[in-house]
């Protein structure tokens, strides 16, 4: 199943820093934004309880740093059972859920030193400030060659130096992100669960688009905005209390 924005809508942006909001009216590509009709967790994964509720998963965060050690602490307070590791590596065997956050040129250098990598969702996060990795579409493509998994791309728009002022918004900032059909669910329920608006962009085809935006956010972010947060709303659903 792939969401597409295929229509061109009005839609509203809103960028704006912690607690500080500014409005910006665009018109854009709007994004598919039905509430999604998947259940909180897939059935048939190892970590739904009998009661039918999500219980917590074992995840592997490959990349202990400001994106792997703040998603670690976060998922870690949401009650799963989270392992971070640096560029020394680790065992990620047993892991349910992998996710990548090493530097988008180190990916094949942080994956070779992790044993235990096969068939897991893996959600990566990364950015890539130059070319692409040579034969993919992707950095998310070329992690997905190496642990064979689902795959999802997400978190590479939002800014770890902001995780801490989360849960002060009123409202969770968003995540655009782009799944494979079999990592959407794990995909938006860890995005939730780290205080995040999950924006489903379709599927791994978009993970290029994600990955090109960091021209825009880090424009924004040496601009006057600084680092920021963003949701995307449909016309009227702004409020200003
Ligand atoms: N910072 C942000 O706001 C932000 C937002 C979205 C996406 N990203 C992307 O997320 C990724 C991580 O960013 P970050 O800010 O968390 O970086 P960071 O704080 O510098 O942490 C990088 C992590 O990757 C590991 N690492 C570095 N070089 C490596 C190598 N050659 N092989 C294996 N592991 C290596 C480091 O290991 P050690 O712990 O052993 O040093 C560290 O744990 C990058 O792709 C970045 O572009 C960053």
């Amino acid at each position: 199943m792939s969401h597409v924005f295929s229509d061109m809508l009005s839609s509203n942006i809103l960028v704006h820093r912690p607690s500080n909001t500014i409005p910006v009216n665009l018109v854009v590509d709007q994004v598919s934004m039905a509430e999604p009709t998947i259940p909180a967790c897939l059935d048939t994964r190892p970590w739904t309880t009998t009661s039918g509720r999500c219980g917590s998963m074992r995840i592997t965060v490959i990349g202990r740093g400001h994106v792997g050690g703040g998603l670690a602490k976060r998922w870690t307070k949401a009650g799963h059972e989270v392992t971070a590791v640096g560029r020394d590596g680790g065992d990620a065997t047993g892991s349910e859920v992998v996710v990548v956050a090493v530097p988008g040129n180190a990916v094949v250098q942080g994956l070779a030193a992790v044993s235990g990598l096969g068939g897991q969702v893996t959600i990566d996060a990364t950015n890539s400030f130059g070319d692409r990795p040579e034969g993919f579409d992707s950095v998310a493509l070329q992690v997905k060659s190496i642990v064979g998994g689902p795959t999802a791309k997400a978190f590479n728009t939002n800014f770890a130096s902001i995780y801490d002022a989360i849960d002060a918004e009123p409202v969770p900032p968003g995540t655009l992100f782009a799944a494979e059909d079999e990592a959407r669910a794990v995909t938006e329920r860890l995005i939730r669960d780290a205080g995040f608006d999950p924006i489903h962009l379709g599927d791994l085809t978009k993970a290029p688009l994600l990955e090109s935006l960091i021209a825009l956010t880090s424009t924004l972010d040496r601009g006057d905005l600084g680092p920021f947060f963003y949701r995307f709303n449909r016309p009227g659903e702004f409020t200003t209390s």
